[in-house]
């Protein structure tokens, strides 16, 4: 099939009848038999290459070179084209007429930074999440059981789990204020796949640990928005990153396989620091920027991060019988008994039993 034959002669008809311009009934039939060709290589991408580097989700996930996350995403974008589109469809509509909040109405996140930071410490519903943050906090200082701990971090709580759906957390996750520079910069509607409390000792450095240089490995894009519970300052472990633009010398590179990086891989000068009171927001494609934190300093920091990933996202199944399973997303345990279309589309599950 030659998409470009059926635009040439559909674009010769439109100019001969109408106004110059082109045949969309074609190029729409062109792009709909494109993509069935799409999912049918796909599964006979699964039959032949079931379990090796090709199509193994877990394997990209851990070990993929840029390269071949690149091709996996480029498939995944095709095969998930029509959930996409109706992603598309329903960011516009969202935006369209759903009441802004003002304070992030204007707020874009540019795809060259691929990152950027407002403070919503005065915003009532950043208030009362991080007020049920340092509550959850207390709660289990006080219960005097040890934390699930990674290198620097330790996990607070999570979605569901203490935070459910009538939590100030939920309600800033599901919020305009939150969810409209994340529709403008997916270009559709999200999934949420994610959102807990990560507190940071900063008290030692582990050279494997987060505290150096990364890229998150679950898309080629995904946005993270993060919150500061506690004032974070040079002294706490700031959150750190490297806009897209730099990060881009190792993001394109074919044969990088996601590791840990010293801050001379990337230009002098090129890494952001982010204090700001608690409250204070860092939006930040972590798939696309090299990014750090929590580094030793004086200070504990309490932080909530919120995750927003699109239908191609390696934790997701490529279509209906891939053989790598699921990994099952955070926000399943979220029971929301008042779901609407949006919420329903952000939390990607269906409507509890
Ligand atoms: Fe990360």
């Amino acid at each position: 099939m030659s998409i470009v034959k059926q635009d040439v002669r559909g674009g010769d008809q439109a100019q001969a009848t109408t106004a110059p311009g082109r045949d969309y009934e074609a190029e729409l039939a062109a792009l709909r038999t494109d993509r069935n060709r799409w999912r049918a290589e796909a599964e006979k991408l699964s039959e032949q290459f079931q379990n090796t580097p090709t199509i193994d989700r877990s394997y990209l996930l851990t070990k993929g070179t840029m390269r071949q996350r690149q091709t996996y995403h480029a498939l995944a974008k095709e095969v998930k084209a029509a959930d996409i589109q109706r992603r598309r469809e329903l960011g516009q509509k969202y935006l369209a007429e759903q009441k802004l909040d003002p304070d992030t109405s204007k707020l874009v996140v540019l795809q060259k930074d691929g990152f950027a930071s407002v403070d919503l410490s005065h915003h009532p519903l950043v208030q009362d999440a991080v007020k049920e943050c340092l509550d959850t906090y207390q709660g289990a200082i006080d219960s005097g059981k040890e934390l699930l701990s990674k290198d620097s971090l330790e996990f607070v709580g999570d979605a569901g789990w203490p935070f459910i759906a009538s939590g100030g957390v939920y309600k800033l996750a599901t919020s305009p204020l939150l969810l409209a520079p994340v529709i403008r910069y997916f270009g559709m509607f999200p999934i949420m796949t994610g959102f807990g409390l990560l507190s940071a000792r900063n008290e030692e450095f582990y050279p494997h640990s987060s505290q150096r240089l990364h890229f998150d490995p679950e898309d080629r894009t995904q946005l993270k928005v993060f919150f500061y519970i506690t004032d974070v300052d040079e002294t706490s472990g700031p959150f750190m990153a490297v806009p897209a633009e730099d990060s881009a010398v190792l993001y394109n590179d074919p044969d990088f396989k996601l590791a840990r990086q010293d801050d001379t891989a990337v230009r002098e000068g090129s890494i952001r620091t982010f204090t700001g009171p608690a409250g204070t927001a860092i939006y930040c494609d972590t798939c696309r920027c090299l990014h750090a934190g929590a580094r030793p300093g004086d200070k504990k920091r309490l932080m909530l991060s919120i995750e927003y990933n699109i239908p191609t996202h390696l934790h997701s199944k490529l279509w209906e019988g891939d053989p790598v399973p699921e990994r099952r997303s955070r926000t399943l345990k979220v029971r929301d008994y008042n779901l609407n279309e949006y919420t329903e589309a952000l939390l990607a599950h269906p409507k509890p039993a």
